[in-house]
C-alpha cells in the first residue's frame, strides 16, 4: 500500500515544542521511523507537512488515486477546519485522523475535532505511536 503521512500546523516544530506533551523526537526523526516500520511490513509511506490550511487541502485532493490512504495530523485545525473537512469528505481515499497527545483530557477546545466524522477512525494519545498504529490499521 502507498499511505500518505500529512502533518499540519506547528507539527513542524515536533521536538522542540511542548517536549512534555509532544516528546523530544524530532519530526523527521518520527517520519524516519515512520518509513522504517512500514517497509518492514511491506508498504511505502510518503510525508508532507505544512503550516498552511490551503495546502494540507491541496494535498488531501491530490491524495485521490495515488494513495490508498492518508495518516492525518492536522494540529490545531482539527478543532475547527471546516475547509480540511470538505477536503476528506471530498475524496475516497480513507482518513484516519491522529493525535499524538490525548486531546480528550487536555482544554475544552481540543475535545471537539472537526474531522472525526468524516475520517475512517482516530488514534490518539499514544505519542508517535498514534502514527504507527494509524498506520497498522491500514493493512490490518
Ligand atoms: C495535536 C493536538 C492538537 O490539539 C494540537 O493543536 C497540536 C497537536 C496532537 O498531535 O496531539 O498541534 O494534534
Amino acid at each position: 500500500m502507498k499511505i500518505l503521512v500529512l502533518n499540519g500546523v506547528n507539527l513542524g516544530r515536533t521536538g522542540m515544542r511542548e517536549k512534555d506533551v509532544y516528546g523530544t523526537q524530532t519530526l523527521e526523526e518520527i517520519n524516519a521511523e515512520l518509513c522504517g516500520f512500514a517497509a518492514a511490513h511491506g508498504h511505502e509511506v510518503s510525508f508532507l507537512q505544512s503550516d498552511s490550511e490551503g495546502a494540507l487541502c491541496t494535498a488531501i485532493a491530490g491524495a485521490e488515486g495515488n494513495f490508498d490512504g492518508i495518516v492525518l495530523n492536522a494540529g490545531a485545525y482539527s478543532h475547527y477546519s471546516y475547509a480540511i473537512r470538505d477536503a476528506i469528505a471530498g475524496v475516497t481515499v480513507p482518513v484516519v485522523e491522529v493525535h499524538m497527545s490525548n486531546v480528550c483530557a487536555r482544554e475544552e477546545f481540543r475535545r471537539k475535532s472537526v474531522l472525526t466524522e468524516v475520517c475512517r477512525g482516530e488514534v490518539l494519545g499514544f505519542g508517535k505511536n498514534s502514527y504507527k498504529l494509524a498506520l497498522e490499521s491500514f493493512w490490518l
